[in-house]
Protein backbone atom coordinates (compact mmCIF):
# COMPACT_ATOMS: atom_id res chain seq x y z
CA UNK A 1 0.00 0.00 0.00
CA UNK A 2 1.15 3.32 -0.68
CA UNK A 3 1.30 5.71 2.34
CA UNK A 4 -0.27 9.22 2.02
CA UNK A 5 2.42 12.33 1.09
CA UNK A 6 1.47 13.48 4.65
CA UNK A 7 2.73 10.54 6.57
CA UNK A 8 5.52 10.15 4.08
CA UNK A 9 6.98 14.02 5.06
CA UNK A 10 6.12 13.56 8.87
CA UNK A 11 8.80 10.63 8.64
CA UNK A 12 11.49 11.17 11.43
CA UNK A 13 14.59 10.53 8.76
CA UNK A 14 14.67 9.23 5.19
CA UNK A 15 15.67 6.05 4.29
CA UNK A 16 13.43 3.01 2.81
CA UNK A 17 11.93 2.08 0.04
CA UNK A 18 8.41 4.13 -0.19
CA UNK A 19 5.52 3.93 -2.52
CA UNK A 20 3.34 7.32 -3.32
CA UNK A 21 0.32 7.91 -5.86
CA UNK A 22 -1.40 11.15 -6.64
CA UNK A 23 -1.76 13.07 -8.97
CA UNK A 24 0.73 15.65 -10.98
CA UNK A 25 0.86 19.07 -10.16
CA UNK A 26 3.73 19.72 -12.15
CA UNK A 27 6.17 17.85 -14.12
CA UNK A 28 9.56 18.92 -15.69
CA UNK A 29 11.50 16.79 -17.87
CA UNK A 30 14.66 17.82 -18.75
CA UNK A 31 17.28 15.62 -20.55
CA UNK A 32 18.94 13.20 -18.34
CA UNK A 33 16.01 13.66 -15.61
CA UNK A 34 12.37 14.19 -14.70
CA UNK A 35 10.87 15.76 -11.82
CA UNK A 36 7.60 14.49 -10.88
CA UNK A 37 5.63 16.78 -8.14
CA UNK A 38 3.20 14.30 -6.49
CA UNK A 39 0.02 15.40 -4.71
CA UNK A 40 -2.52 13.53 -3.25
CA UNK A 41 -4.61 16.44 -1.49
CA UNK A 42 -3.45 14.82 1.75
CA UNK A 43 -1.45 17.67 3.36
CA UNK A 44 -0.89 20.93 1.71
CA UNK A 45 2.45 19.82 0.20
CA UNK A 46 3.11 17.23 -2.72
CA UNK A 47 6.28 15.07 -3.17
CA UNK A 48 8.74 15.33 -5.50
CA UNK A 49 9.11 12.41 -7.16
CA UNK A 50 12.67 12.24 -8.95
CA UNK A 51 12.57 9.79 -12.00
CA UNK A 52 15.55 9.03 -14.25
CA UNK A 53 16.12 7.69 -18.00
CA UNK A 54 16.95 3.83 -16.68
CA UNK A 55 13.28 3.28 -16.19
CA UNK A 56 12.37 0.71 -18.72
CA UNK A 57 9.10 2.87 -19.73
CA UNK A 58 10.96 6.24 -19.19
CA UNK A 59 11.13 7.31 -22.54
CA UNK A 60 7.78 5.76 -23.47
CA UNK A 61 5.58 7.20 -20.58
CA UNK A 62 7.17 8.72 -17.71
CA UNK A 63 8.97 11.40 -20.20
CA UNK A 64 5.75 11.98 -21.27
CA UNK A 65 3.90 12.88 -18.04
CA UNK A 66 2.12 16.28 -17.64
CA UNK A 67 0.19 18.12 -15.45
CA UNK A 68 -3.17 16.27 -13.93
CA UNK A 69 -1.48 12.70 -14.73
CA UNK A 70 -2.40 10.20 -12.32
CA UNK A 71 0.89 7.75 -11.54
CA UNK A 72 1.84 5.37 -8.72
CA UNK A 73 5.71 6.03 -8.14
CA UNK A 74 8.15 3.88 -5.71
CA UNK A 75 11.44 4.56 -5.06
CA UNK A 76 13.62 5.41 -2.31
CA UNK A 77 12.81 8.17 0.23
CA UNK A 78 16.20 10.65 0.60
CA UNK A 79 16.86 14.04 2.21
CA UNK A 80 15.51 16.27 -0.80
CA UNK A 81 18.54 19.45 -1.34
CA UNK A 82 16.09 21.42 -2.58
CA UNK A 83 14.26 24.20 -0.72
CA UNK A 84 10.94 23.79 0.75
CA UNK A 85 11.02 20.23 0.93
CA UNK A 86 12.06 17.77 3.27
CA UNK A 87 12.09 14.60 1.56
CA UNK A 88 11.94 13.34 -2.59
CA UNK A 89 11.82 9.97 -4.08
CA UNK A 90 14.16 8.40 -6.12
CA UNK A 91 11.90 6.63 -8.31
CA UNK A 92 12.51 2.74 -9.64
CA UNK A 93 9.15 2.61 -11.14
CA UNK A 94 6.88 4.60 -11.94
CA UNK A 95 3.61 3.66 -13.35
CA UNK A 96 1.19 6.02 -15.50
CA UNK A 97 -2.30 4.82 -13.47
CA UNK A 98 -4.30 7.60 -15.83
CA UNK A 99 -3.37 9.57 -18.14
CA UNK A 100 -4.99 13.20 -19.25
CA UNK A 101 -6.09 14.59 -22.41
CA UNK A 102 -4.62 17.77 -24.51
CA UNK A 103 -7.55 19.94 -23.11
CA UNK A 104 -6.87 19.29 -19.10
CA UNK A 105 -8.15 22.67 -17.89
CA UNK A 106 -5.79 22.86 -15.12
CA UNK A 107 -2.20 24.40 -15.57
CA UNK A 108 0.39 25.39 -13.38
CA UNK A 109 -0.62 29.09 -14.24
CA UNK A 110 -3.12 31.19 -11.93
CA UNK A 111 -6.93 30.18 -12.62
CA UNK A 112 -9.75 32.88 -11.67
CA UNK A 113 -11.79 31.09 -8.68
CA UNK A 114 -14.70 32.22 -11.44
CA UNK A 115 -12.77 30.01 -13.79
CA UNK A 116 -12.58 27.28 -11.15
CA UNK A 117 -16.12 27.24 -10.35
CA UNK A 118 -16.74 26.01 -13.73
CA UNK A 119 -15.03 23.43 -13.67
CA UNK A 120 -16.10 22.29 -9.78
CA UNK A 121 -15.35 18.07 -10.92
CA UNK A 122 -11.41 19.51 -11.08
CA UNK A 123 -11.11 22.48 -8.63
CA UNK A 124 -10.54 20.47 -5.37
CA UNK A 125 -7.37 19.32 -7.26
CA UNK A 126 -5.73 23.33 -6.94
CA UNK A 127 -3.73 24.39 -3.71
CA UNK A 128 -6.51 26.77 -2.70
CA UNK A 129 -9.32 24.00 -3.12
CA UNK A 130 -7.70 21.61 -1.59
CA UNK A 131 -6.52 23.71 1.57
CA UNK A 132 -10.69 24.60 1.48
CA UNK A 133 -11.59 21.39 2.14
CA UNK A 134 -8.96 20.00 4.20
CA UNK A 135 -9.73 23.25 6.51
CA UNK A 136 -13.89 22.46 6.31
CA UNK A 137 -13.07 19.28 7.37
CA UNK A 138 -11.08 19.63 10.56
CA UNK A 139 -13.40 22.58 11.83
CA UNK A 140 -15.83 19.64 11.23
CA UNK A 141 -14.14 17.83 13.37
CA UNK A 142 -13.37 20.30 16.38
CA UNK A 143 -17.20 21.22 16.06
CA UNK A 144 -17.89 18.06 17.20
CA UNK A 145 -15.04 17.60 19.64
CA UNK A 146 -16.38 20.61 21.00
CA UNK A 147 -19.99 19.93 21.83
CA UNK A 148 -19.32 15.81 22.96
CA UNK A 149 -16.77 16.79 25.14
CA UNK A 150 -19.19 19.10 27.09
CA UNK A 151 -21.78 16.51 27.21
CA UNK A 152 -24.18 17.83 24.07
CA UNK A 153 -25.90 14.88 21.85
CA UNK A 154 -25.65 15.18 18.03
CA UNK A 155 -29.32 15.25 17.35
CA UNK A 156 -30.21 14.65 13.37
CA UNK A 157 -32.98 16.80 12.75
CA UNK A 158 -34.71 16.43 9.40
CA UNK A 159 -34.14 18.08 6.08
CA UNK A 160 -37.68 17.58 5.22
CA UNK A 161 -40.45 19.03 7.09
CA UNK A 162 -43.74 20.65 7.03
CA UNK A 163 -43.05 23.61 9.03
CA UNK A 164 -40.84 27.00 8.39
CA UNK A 165 -38.26 27.13 11.14
CA UNK A 166 -37.91 31.04 10.59
CA UNK A 167 -41.28 32.01 9.44
CA UNK A 168 -39.82 33.88 6.96
CA UNK A 169 -41.42 31.74 3.97
CA UNK A 170 -38.28 30.70 2.05
CA UNK A 171 -38.37 27.31 1.73
CA UNK A 172 -37.63 25.18 -1.37
CA UNK A 173 -40.96 22.87 -1.64
CA UNK A 174 -40.59 19.04 -2.00
CA UNK A 175 -43.06 17.13 -4.17
CA UNK A 176 -43.51 14.25 -5.98
CA UNK A 177 -47.12 15.91 -7.52
CA UNK A 178 -46.57 16.10 -11.33
CA UNK A 179 -46.07 19.60 -12.18
CA UNK A 180 -47.82 19.64 -15.49
CA UNK A 181 -50.90 17.92 -14.41
CA UNK A 182 -51.07 18.30 -10.75
CA UNK A 183 -54.40 16.78 -8.96
CA UNK A 184 -56.63 19.99 -7.91
CA UNK A 185 -59.17 20.20 -5.49
CA UNK A 186 -62.64 22.01 -6.60
CA UNK A 187 -61.35 24.95 -5.48
CA UNK A 188 -59.36 24.77 -8.69
CA UNK A 189 -55.90 24.83 -6.41
CA UNK A 190 -53.38 22.01 -5.94
CA UNK A 191 -54.60 19.14 -3.89
CA UNK A 192 -50.88 19.18 -1.85
CA UNK A 193 -53.15 16.36 0.67
CA UNK A 194 -52.38 13.60 -2.62
CA UNK A 195 -48.52 14.45 -2.33
CA UNK A 196 -46.12 11.88 -0.92
CA UNK A 197 -46.07 13.65 2.19
CA UNK A 198 -49.63 13.99 3.12
CA UNK A 199 -49.19 18.00 2.70
CA UNK A 200 -47.11 20.34 1.64
CA UNK A 201 -43.84 19.84 2.54
CA UNK A 202 -40.29 21.47 2.25
CA UNK A 203 -36.26 21.59 2.43
CA UNK A 204 -35.49 22.45 6.12
CA UNK A 205 -34.74 26.18 6.26
CA UNK A 206 -33.01 25.23 9.99
CA UNK A 207 -33.18 22.63 12.66
CA UNK A 208 -33.61 24.83 15.56
CA UNK A 209 -37.30 23.77 16.02
CA UNK A 210 -36.58 20.26 16.31
CA UNK A 211 -33.32 21.21 18.13
CA UNK A 212 -36.01 22.26 20.81
CA UNK A 213 -37.56 19.02 21.15
CA UNK A 214 -34.13 17.64 21.96
CA UNK A 215 -33.26 20.22 24.66
CA UNK A 216 -36.58 19.81 26.36
CA UNK A 217 -35.82 16.45 26.80
CA UNK A 218 -31.97 15.78 26.52
CA UNK A 219 -30.88 19.22 27.99
CA UNK A 220 -27.90 20.20 25.62
CA UNK A 221 -27.87 19.12 22.08
CA UNK A 222 -26.84 19.82 18.57
CA UNK A 223 -27.46 19.44 15.42
CA UNK A 224 -24.78 20.02 12.35
CA UNK A 225 -26.73 19.41 8.90
CA UNK A 226 -27.49 20.93 5.52
CA UNK A 227 -29.77 23.69 5.17
CA UNK A 228 -31.78 25.62 2.42
CA UNK A 229 -32.75 29.32 1.80
CA UNK A 230 -34.88 30.09 -1.33
CA UNK A 231 -33.49 33.61 -1.07
CA UNK A 232 -32.71 35.32 -4.28
CA UNK A 233 -29.27 36.88 -2.65
CA UNK A 234 -26.43 37.31 -4.94
CA UNK A 235 -24.19 38.24 -2.63
CA UNK A 236 -20.32 36.98 -1.39
CA UNK A 237 -21.69 35.51 1.81
CA UNK A 238 -25.33 33.69 0.96
CA UNK A 239 -25.42 29.94 -0.38
CA UNK A 240 -29.02 28.62 -1.33
CA UNK A 241 -27.97 25.39 0.79
CA UNK A 242 -25.24 25.59 3.27
CA UNK A 243 -24.47 23.97 6.73
CA UNK A 244 -25.38 25.19 10.28
CA UNK A 245 -24.80 24.01 13.78
CA UNK A 246 -27.12 24.09 16.27
CA UNK A 247 -26.90 24.08 19.67
CA UNK A 248 -29.77 24.12 22.12
CA UNK A 249 -29.40 24.27 25.49
CA UNK A 250 -32.29 23.79 28.03
CA UNK A 251 -32.21 25.84 31.25
CA UNK A 252 -29.92 28.78 29.36
CA UNK A 253 -30.27 32.38 29.04
CA UNK A 254 -28.92 35.21 26.56
CA UNK A 255 -26.02 35.86 28.83
CA UNK A 256 -25.18 31.78 28.67
CA UNK A 257 -25.72 31.38 25.26
CA UNK A 258 -23.20 34.41 24.62
CA UNK A 259 -20.73 32.99 26.40
CA UNK A 260 -21.33 29.60 25.00
CA UNK A 261 -21.41 30.80 21.41
CA UNK A 262 -17.59 33.01 22.07
CA UNK A 263 -16.20 29.65 23.64
CA UNK A 264 -17.19 27.87 20.65
CA UNK A 265 -16.34 30.42 17.87
CA UNK A 266 -12.97 30.59 19.79
CA UNK A 267 -12.68 26.67 19.90
CA UNK A 268 -13.21 26.36 16.44
CA UNK A 269 -10.18 29.22 15.58
CA UNK A 270 -7.95 27.28 17.71
CA UNK A 271 -8.55 23.80 16.67
CA UNK A 272 -8.30 24.19 12.85
CA UNK A 273 -4.71 26.66 13.62
CA UNK A 274 -3.07 23.13 15.23
CA UNK A 275 -4.79 20.87 12.91
CA UNK A 276 -4.28 22.84 9.73
CA UNK A 277 -0.99 25.05 10.02
CA UNK A 278 0.01 24.75 6.66
CA UNK A 279 -3.41 25.41 4.93
CA UNK A 280 -3.66 28.62 6.83
CA UNK A 281 -0.20 29.50 6.28
CA UNK A 282 -0.78 29.39 2.71
CA UNK A 283 -4.07 31.14 3.10
CA UNK A 284 -2.18 33.93 5.00
CA UNK A 285 0.10 34.44 2.53
CA UNK A 286 -2.14 34.05 -0.89
CA UNK A 287 -4.77 35.28 0.08
CA UNK A 288 -5.59 37.41 2.72
CA UNK A 289 -2.45 38.63 4.83
CA UNK A 290 -4.19 39.10 7.68
CA UNK A 291 -6.07 36.12 8.47
CA UNK A 292 -3.27 34.52 11.14
CA UNK A 293 -2.95 37.96 13.04
CA UNK A 294 -7.00 37.91 13.02
CA UNK A 295 -7.39 34.36 14.19
CA UNK A 296 -5.01 34.90 16.69
CA UNK A 297 -6.19 38.00 18.23
CA UNK A 298 -9.62 36.71 18.02
CA UNK A 299 -8.37 33.75 20.37
CA UNK A 300 -7.45 35.93 22.75
CA UNK A 301 -9.12 38.92 23.08
CA UNK A 302 -12.96 38.82 24.82
CA UNK A 303 -16.09 39.48 22.72
CA UNK A 304 -17.08 43.07 22.69
CA UNK A 305 -20.80 42.65 23.65
CA UNK A 306 -23.58 45.22 23.05
CA UNK A 307 -27.62 45.75 22.47
CA UNK A 308 -29.03 46.50 19.26
CA UNK A 309 -29.91 49.73 20.58
CA UNK A 310 -25.89 50.53 21.14
CA UNK A 311 -25.46 49.87 17.96
CA UNK A 312 -27.78 52.24 16.21
CA UNK A 313 -26.16 54.95 18.54
CA UNK A 314 -22.44 54.20 17.81
CA UNK A 315 -23.31 53.72 13.33
CA UNK A 316 -25.74 57.36 14.24
CA UNK A 317 -22.28 58.67 15.64
CA UNK A 318 -20.22 57.27 13.05
CA UNK A 319 -20.35 59.87 10.78
CA UNK A 320 -19.84 57.42 7.71
CA UNK A 321 -22.55 57.78 5.00
CA UNK A 322 -23.73 54.42 4.68
CA UNK A 323 -25.77 52.71 1.83
CA UNK A 324 -28.59 51.65 4.06
CA UNK A 325 -29.77 54.42 6.54
CA UNK A 326 -29.52 52.93 10.06
CA UNK A 327 -32.36 54.30 12.51
CA UNK A 328 -33.87 52.29 15.53
CA UNK A 329 -36.01 49.38 14.34
CA UNK A 330 -34.36 49.24 10.73
CA UNK A 331 -32.09 45.44 10.48
CA UNK A 332 -28.66 45.91 10.29
CA UNK A 333 -27.13 45.58 6.84
CA UNK A 334 -23.75 44.03 5.91
CA UNK A 335 -21.85 47.05 6.39
CA UNK A 336 -23.15 48.35 9.44
CA UNK A 337 -22.03 44.77 10.72
CA UNK A 338 -19.07 45.25 8.80
CA UNK A 339 -18.42 48.94 10.09
CA UNK A 340 -18.68 47.79 13.86
CA UNK A 341 -17.29 44.39 13.70
CA UNK A 342 -14.11 45.50 11.43
CA UNK A 343 -13.91 49.46 12.73
CA UNK A 344 -15.65 50.51 15.28
CA UNK A 345 -14.59 47.77 17.83
CA UNK A 346 -11.77 45.54 15.72
CA UNK A 347 -12.70 42.26 16.63
CA UNK A 348 -15.81 39.98 17.26
CA UNK A 349 -18.95 41.68 18.61
CA UNK A 350 -22.06 40.39 19.74
CA UNK A 351 -25.41 42.08 19.78
CA UNK A 352 -28.12 41.38 21.67
CA UNK A 353 -31.77 42.87 21.83
CA UNK A 354 -32.85 43.51 18.54
CA UNK A 355 -36.39 45.04 17.85
CA UNK A 356 -39.27 42.31 17.70
CA UNK A 357 -40.73 43.49 14.37
CA UNK A 358 -37.04 42.21 12.47
CA UNK A 359 -36.73 38.77 14.09
CA UNK A 360 -38.12 35.48 14.39
CA UNK A 361 -41.60 34.91 15.61
CA UNK A 362 -39.73 32.45 18.30
CA UNK A 363 -37.07 34.85 20.39
CA UNK A 364 -38.22 35.56 23.90
CA UNK A 365 -40.26 38.55 24.52
CA UNK A 366 -37.97 41.33 26.95
CA UNK A 367 -40.14 42.78 29.20
CA UNK A 368 -39.96 45.92 27.27
CA UNK A 369 -41.91 44.07 24.88
CA UNK A 370 -40.05 46.39 21.84
CA UNK A 371 -36.94 43.93 22.44
CA UNK A 372 -36.10 40.40 22.06
CA UNK A 373 -33.44 38.63 23.96
CA UNK A 374 -31.77 37.52 20.84
CA UNK A 375 -28.04 37.66 19.74
CA UNK A 376 -26.22 37.93 16.84
CA UNK A 377 -22.37 37.60 16.64
CA UNK A 378 -20.23 40.42 14.08
CA UNK A 379 -16.94 39.07 12.76
CA UNK A 380 -14.62 41.63 10.64
CA UNK A 381 -14.53 41.15 6.96
CA UNK A 382 -17.59 38.61 7.22
CA UNK A 383 -20.09 40.02 9.45
CA UNK A 384 -22.85 38.02 10.68
CA UNK A 385 -21.62 34.47 11.57
CA UNK A 386 -24.04 33.30 14.23
CA UNK A 387 -27.60 34.24 14.99
CA UNK A 388 -29.26 33.04 17.80
CA UNK A 389 -31.84 33.75 20.75
CA UNK A 390 -33.54 33.05 23.95
CA UNK A 391 -36.89 31.36 23.02
CA UNK A 392 -39.81 32.30 23.79
CA UNK A 393 -40.94 29.81 26.42
CA UNK A 394 -44.02 30.98 27.57
CA UNK A 395 -47.02 29.48 25.82
CA UNK A 396 -49.49 32.12 25.96
CA UNK A 397 -46.96 34.59 24.34
CA UNK A 398 -45.68 32.62 22.03
CA UNK A 399 -49.20 31.92 20.36
CA UNK A 400 -49.32 35.77 20.48
CA UNK A 401 -46.10 36.17 18.43
CA UNK A 402 -47.42 33.65 15.89
CA UNK A 403 -50.54 35.86 15.19
CA UNK A 404 -48.48 38.94 15.33
CA UNK A 405 -46.39 37.56 12.52
CA UNK A 406 -49.13 36.14 10.31
CA UNK A 407 -48.11 32.92 10.62
CA UNK A 408 -50.68 29.99 10.43
CA UNK A 409 -50.51 27.95 14.24
CA UNK A 410 -51.40 24.45 13.07
CA UNK A 411 -48.12 23.24 11.58
CA UNK A 412 -46.53 24.69 14.98
CA UNK A 413 -48.83 22.86 17.09
CA UNK A 414 -45.89 20.47 18.82
CA UNK A 415 -43.76 23.50 18.95
CA UNK A 416 -46.72 25.22 20.81
CA UNK A 417 -47.64 21.96 23.22
CA UNK A 418 -43.48 21.87 24.27
CA UNK A 419 -44.78 25.33 26.05
CA UNK A 420 -47.61 23.71 27.49
CA UNK A 421 -45.85 19.90 28.74
CA UNK A 422 -42.51 21.14 31.33
CA UNK A 423 -41.55 24.36 29.28
CA UNK A 424 -38.02 25.42 30.46
CA UNK A 425 -36.43 28.78 30.20
CA UNK A 426 -33.92 27.62 26.59
CA UNK A 427 -32.00 29.00 24.49
CA UNK A 428 -29.54 28.18 21.32
CA UNK A 429 -27.48 29.41 18.28
CA UNK A 430 -27.03 28.83 14.38
CA UNK A 431 -23.65 29.22 13.29
CA UNK A 432 -23.52 29.29 9.62
CA UNK A 433 -20.32 26.86 8.86
CA UNK A 434 -19.54 27.94 5.45
CA UNK A 435 -19.15 31.50 7.05
CA UNK A 436 -16.69 30.24 9.81
CA UNK A 437 -14.61 28.48 7.34
CA UNK A 438 -14.88 31.78 4.92
CA UNK A 439 -13.91 33.89 7.97
CA UNK A 440 -10.65 31.14 8.46
CA UNK A 441 -9.45 30.78 5.09
CA UNK A 442 -9.89 34.69 4.39
CA UNK A 443 -11.22 34.05 1.23
CA UNK A 444 -13.65 36.45 -0.37
CA UNK A 445 -16.36 34.62 -2.15
CA UNK A 446 -18.77 32.06 0.21
CA UNK A 447 -18.80 29.89 -3.25
CA UNK A 448 -15.10 28.89 -3.34
CA UNK A 449 -14.94 27.82 0.00
CA UNK A 450 -17.64 25.50 -0.45
CA UNK A 451 -17.05 22.34 -2.67
CA UNK A 452 -20.38 21.92 -4.32
CA UNK A 453 -22.08 26.02 -3.89
CA UNK A 454 -25.73 25.96 -4.96
CA UNK A 455 -26.82 29.97 -5.62
CA UNK A 456 -29.44 31.03 -8.06
CA UNK A 457 -29.16 29.60 -11.20
CA UNK A 458 -26.32 27.22 -10.28
CA UNK A 459 -26.55 23.46 -8.99
CA UNK A 460 -24.22 21.36 -11.45
CA UNK A 461 -21.83 18.96 -9.90
O1 LIG B 1 -29.54 33.86 11.51
P1 LIG B 1 -30.10 32.60 10.95
O2 LIG B 1 -31.11 32.69 9.89
O3 LIG B 1 -30.68 31.81 12.22
C1 LIG B 1 -31.35 30.63 12.21
O4 LIG B 1 -31.59 29.95 11.24
C2 LIG B 1 -31.70 30.14 13.58
N1 LIG B 1 -32.79 29.18 13.46
C3 LIG B 1 -30.48 29.53 14.22
C4 LIG B 1 -30.73 29.07 15.62
O5 LIG B 1 -31.00 29.87 16.46
N2 LIG B 1 -30.64 27.78 15.88
O6 LIG B 1 -28.92 31.68 10.43
C5 LIG B 1 -27.85 31.28 11.29
C6 LIG B 1 -26.52 31.51 10.62
C7 LIG B 1 -26.24 32.95 10.24
O7 LIG B 1 -25.70 33.66 11.32
C8 LIG B 1 -25.25 32.79 9.11
O8 LIG B 1 -23.94 32.57 9.61
C9 LIG B 1 -25.70 31.52 8.44
O9 LIG B 1 -26.48 30.80 9.38
N3 LIG B 1 -26.51 31.78 7.25
C10 LIG B 1 -26.08 31.59 5.99
N4 LIG B 1 -24.90 31.16 5.51
C11 LIG B 1 -24.77 31.05 4.17
N5 LIG B 1 -25.75 31.35 3.29
C12 LIG B 1 -26.96 31.79 3.74
N6 LIG B 1 -27.93 32.06 2.86
C13 LIG B 1 -27.16 31.93 5.15
N7 LIG B 1 -28.20 32.32 5.91
C14 LIG B 1 -27.79 32.20 7.19
MG1 LIG C 1 -29.59 35.87 11.27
Amino acid sequence: MAESVRDLLAREGAGGRVSVQGWLRTARHSKNVSFLEVSDGSCFAGIQVVAAPDLSNYEDAVAKLTTGCAVRASGELVDSPGKGQRYEIHADEVDVVGGVEDDYPLQKKRHSFEFLRTIGHLRPRTNTLGAVLRVRNAASRVIHDFFQQRGFVMLHSPVITRSDAEGAGEMFRVTTLDPDDPPRGEDGRVDASQDFFGGASFLTVSGQLEAEIGALSLSKVYTFGPTFRAENSHTSRHLAEFWMVEPEVAFCDLSGLADLAEDFLKAVFRGVLESCPDDIEFFNERIDKSVLETLQHVIETPFERITYSEAVKILEQSGCSFEFPVAWGTDLQSEHERFLAEEHIGRPVVVTDYPKDIKAFYMYLNDDEKTVAALDVLVPKVGEIIGGSQREHRHDVLLRRIDEHGLSREPYWWYLDLRRYGSVPHAGFGLGFDRVVQFMTGMENIRDVSPFPRVPGHAEF
